[in-house]
């Protein structure tokens, strides 16, 4: 089949709207964070601020329910039903829930666990704020939605689904989730056909969910646990990109590269579980996977810049004791190499990145 190149360029932008929404509900709150803590206005304009960002966070937070595949629970949209309900049938798993992509019916794994990832961070951010405005536990709603698809996606050590539904099929009919009939085929990786990006992206989400669901589900959140080791572990045992083994994916998510889920994975992991291993893990390689990175952006395709500052938090934060020079050194490699990286995004900072749009900037 000829490929029309508009077309392409289109999907990729409909494509990315699930993370750009997790990414947009991050900057929403870092933006409430810097009102709330806003000192020089007046308390009436400040709560008039306070409530368009509450406002804008409910809307950003409506897309996940929008978005939602399966037997719906406290379903808030009207015009959505249940759907999908026989993803995975045929292999006995249950992969019904999960998020849609997009305008398609596509679950994608590679940016749906990056989203779960994102998501999570925000809740242990801004999980006080999000609380204030009664958005705290549709939150959790949503980030458990896609967790419960990632803990049956992966039934056993070395096998998970990355995609349910075929994107070139899905792609050539608009219609309702409620109402498709279409085949909806699975894609996995396995240790033959290894998709390292994937698997240690799906660990960081789950190791990430499992700090948020620690006080609310301690058993949920420690099966998240089990699974992220495991997935880390296949990750990092059997080497190779999602997008060489199925090379299908790479006209939808394409990888071009996994060091960065590699570390970004064993960030998470460390913050999750506090072992060692997993810290000398991104000590070591950090600079011969990455050369520390020189990162200009944080996307759901490179997660390096999101690992660096992860890592410079235990370089702020954690007891000395426990760190050995050699990866308190490489700490600090992080620590500067996310300094850099936003002191380009900082609109007043002296090394401010010139590119950029003409939006507002927030002051
Ligand atoms: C391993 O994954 C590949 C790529 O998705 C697939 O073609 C193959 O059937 C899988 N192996 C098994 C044993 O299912
Ligand atoms: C996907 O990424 C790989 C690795 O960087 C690259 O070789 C390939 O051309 C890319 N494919 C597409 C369709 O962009």
């Amino acid at each position: 089949m000829e490929k029309e190149p508009h077309k392409d360029k289109r999907l990729v932008w409909r494509g990315l709207i699930l993370v750009i929404m997790a990414l947009v509900l991050a900057a929403v709150l870092i933006s409430f964070q810097k009102y709330f803590h806003r000192s020089n206005s007046s308390e009436a304009d400040a709560n008039q601020v306070v409530d368009k960002y509450a406002n804008a966070l409910s809307i950003a937070m409506q897309f996940f329910d929008v978005q939602k595949s399966g037997k719906l629970v406290n379903n808030k949209i009207a015009w959505r039903g249940d759907s999908a309900l026989g993803d995975g049938s045929e292999v006995n798993l249950d992969l019904s829930r999960g998020m849609y992509d997009a305008g398609d019916h596509v679950k994608f794994g590679f940016p749906m666990a990056f989203t779960a990832t994102v998501l999570s961070w925000a809740i242990l951010e801004y999980g006080n704020h999000m609380n204030m405005v009664n958005e705290l536990d549709n939150a959790h709603e949503s980030l458990k939605w896609i967790t419960d698809f990632l803990i049956n996606a992966h039934p056993s050590e070395n096998v998970l689904y990355i995609q349910v539904g075929d994107p070139e099929l899905d792609h050539t009919c608009w219609e309702r989730p409620e109402a498709m009939t279409g085949k909806r085929p699975l894609t996995q990786v396995n240790a033959s056909y290894p998709g390292t990006d994937v698997a240690a992206e799906s660990a960081a989400a789950m190791a990430a969910a499992s700090l948020v669901f620690k006080s609310i589900d301690s058993a949920y959140s420690g099966t998240l646990l089990k699974h992220a080791k495991q997935l880390f572990k296949f990750a990092d045992s059997y080497r190779g990109s999602y997008s060489i083994s199925i090379p299908g994916v790479q006209d939808f998510y394409n990888s071009t590269g996994f060091v960065d889920e590699l570390l970004w994975g064993a960030a998470w992991l460390y913050h999750a579980t506090g072992e060692k291993s997993y810290l000398t893990y991104v000590s070591t390689n950090g600079n011969a996977f990455a050369n520390w990175g020189n990162p200009s952006w944080f996307s759901w395709e490179n997660k390096l810049a999101g690992a660096q500052v992860l890592l410079s938090r235990v370089n702020f934060f954690s007891s000395k004791e426990d760190i050995s020079t050699e990866e308190s050194l490489s700490l600090q490699s992080y620590r500067q190499t996310a300094e850099i990286f936003l002191c380009g995004l900082l609109p007043e900072s002296p090394m401010a990145t010139s590119q950029r749009t003409a939006g507002i900037v927030m002051k």
